[in-house]
């Protein structure tokens, strides 16, 4: 077992709300890292292709009131599941993986749909925890300058504004704030130099849990 987790991939992990910017900077930083000669692959939360998937999918399309928000939460958790044991498998081998949204996600737009904090960080616990958190921080008005939010069903001032706050509750040793109002190329430099760190430092220790 040991000997599998030498010369492990990293876990890089991209949180941030709706408009931070997080999908383009994690397309740059999975090229980047790809042009720096690093085995890295890219995967997303929520996976919306697989059965599980389609049904989220199918949520965050709808405007409907949803009275079941804890078995929603618990699909989202489930998406993660189906899709980490092939990730963590990848990862032992030497990849690295750059995710875009993960367990933090679904804790902060849950809270945000009013249900209790500890309930939802239990219901992400033994995930396997990501080496770096990069939180691609914005204000809400900053984040509405960039344009129309889109039509899914969280993509509104007020909702984000709590998605904001909430990610503020969960800060922690591992992760970095990045100030989203730089320049794309600003923020694509101080995310690389991060991944590259963390690869260097995470090549020997074991993956840990949430
Ligand atoms: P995503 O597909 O990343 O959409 P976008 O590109 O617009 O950010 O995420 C869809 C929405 O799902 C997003 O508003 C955040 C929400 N979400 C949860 O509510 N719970 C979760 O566990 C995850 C991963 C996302």
């Amino acid at each position: 077992k040991e000997k599998s987790e030498k010369n492990r991939g990293a876990f890089i992990l991209l949180e941030g709300c709706d408009r931070s910017g997080k999908t383009t900077q994690a397309q740059l930083l999975l090229q980047s890292l790809k042009d720096k000669g690093q085995n890295v692959e890219f995967a997303r939360f929520p996976e919306r292709s697989s059965e599980i998937g389609k049904v989220i999918d199918q949520y965050l399309k709808s405007t409907t009131n949803e009275k079941n928000l804890k078995s929603m939460h618990l699909l989202f958790t489930a998406n993660r599941w189906e899709l980490m044991e092939d990730i963590v498998k990848k990862i032992k081998k030497g990849t690295t993986y750059v995710i875009d949204r993960y367990a933090y996600s679904g804790i902060v737009y849950s809270m945000a749909n009013g249900l209790d904090k500890e309930w939802c960080i239990r219901m992400e616990s033994n995930l396997p925890k990501p080496d770096i958190v990069l939180f691609l921080d914005l204000s809400v008005e900053d984040a509405a300058k960039r344009g129309e939010y889109g039509k899914e069903r969280y993509e509104k001032k007020a909702f984000q504004q709590k998605v904001r706050d909430n990610y503020h509750q969960l800060i922690e040793d591992n992760w970095k704030v990045i100030d989203a109002t730089q320049t794309k190329e600003e923020i694509a430099k101080q995310l690389l130099d991060l991944s590259l760190k963390t690869i260097e430092e995470s090549k020997n220790k074991p993956i840990q849990t949430i």
